[in-house]
């Protein structure tokens, strides 16, 4: 059995590290090795449909994520997801990789994904530097011009939707689509519909019966019980929204508000968070600052992101002793 390090890895695959399902047995025997290693803490560096594909059965807890959206961000890195030609190409890759996650994850563990939607543009590459224009200096593949009905100017595309009922298709449970309710977010430059105020968290199971701590998210109710259950949308202001005086590098770091209910309901004492998309790692702290021996493993296929993580993860490290 062939053992490479992270840096060989990505480069290991002899196919785009990006299209999952392309995998061959050769790298397929490819042994993992991590980027780091703390006592609660392991990172990988790569593409996470090929890590996940070399990860033991039911392993982990619980998966908390948000992958890259579609046509949102350029993260400069060959095999990252997000930039396809076609919103189902995206899907299609999406779905696999959570697909090789379910291995992975144990029979009563959850998936909870935040995915937010796109507009299809159709106006070709813009070279403005309009307020609206900022994020466009790459070649986003909704700009360009589309086949089919739902690629045509001013479509949304329903993306997180699609998503889900493509995962339902691929045997998940779906238990919520959850709102994530951004009080307020970057303003839209718009004049001709409402602006974009939310996204989603899915929350997906594998079977009937899974492990949900009811009584550490429920709420205070007036009613004949103390309490009741969570409602599904969730006041929660991004991460630029929020005033504090840490500010990440990463630029899609999601708030950790938002994947506390996921953790505190989903990941027991000592369990295992797993996050494939785990960008500056705020899914792996917030599952580790919960203590109760959590731990918590990353993939990232961003080098730049992981060392984020790490020097987060050191300091962690360092205020245990
Ligand atoms: C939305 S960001 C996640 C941010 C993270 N939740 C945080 O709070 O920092 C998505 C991440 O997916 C990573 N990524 C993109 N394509 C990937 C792939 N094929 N495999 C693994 N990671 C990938 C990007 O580098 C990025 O860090």
């Amino acid at each position: 059995m062939q053992i490479l390090n992270h840096n060989d890895l990505s480069l290991a695959q002899g196919t785009d590290p990006g299209e999952p399902g392309k995998l061959t047995e050769d790298n397929l025997s490819v042994q993992l090795t991590p980027y780091f290693s703390s006592s609660q803490i392991t990172l990988y560096r790569g593409d996470a449909a090929i890590l996940l594909s070399k990860m033991p059965n039911d392993s982990v807890d619980c998966i908390v994520t948000s992958p890259p959206y579609y046509g949102k961000r350029d993260y400069g890195i060959v095999g990252q997801l997000g930039l396809e030609d076609h919103p189902q190409a995206y899907i299609d890759k999406l779905v696999e990789v959570f697909s090789r996650a379910k291995r992975i994850l144990k029979p009563a563990g959850s998936l909870w994904i935040n995915i937010g939607d796109t507009y299809w543009s159709g106006k070709g590459r813009s070279h403005g530097e309009d307020a609206k224009q900022k994020n466009r200096r790459f070649n986003r593949p909704q700009d360009k011009r589309g086949t089919g009905p739902w690629c045509v100017p001013k479509q949304l595309l329903l993306i997180p939707h699609r998503f889900a009922i493509a995962m339902q298709e691929d045997g998940w449970v779906v238990r919520n689509d959850n709102v994530w309710y951004k009080p307020a977010p970057i303003p839209d430059p718009i004049a001709d519909r409402c602006s974009l105020a939310h996204e989603y968290v899915f929350h997906f199971v594998k079977q009937r019966k899974y492990y949900f701590n009811a009584k550490a998210v429920a709420i205070p109710s007036n009613g004949k019980r103390e309490t009741k259950p969570p409602f599904s949308v969730w006041i929660v202001p991004t991460v630029s929204e929020q005033t504090t005086s840490y500010r990440k590098k990463h630029i899609a770091a999601f708030p950790e508000q938002l994947v506390s209910l996921p953790i505190l309901a989903t990941c027991p004492p000592n369990g295992i968070l797993l996050d494939p998309f785990c960008g500056s790692g705020t899914a792996l702290f917030a599952a580790i600052a919960r203590g109760e021996g959590r731990k918590a493993i990353g993939i990232d296929i961003s080098e730049e992101a992981l060392q984020e993580t790490k020097s987060i993860a050191d300091l962690f490290e360092k205020c245990r002793v």
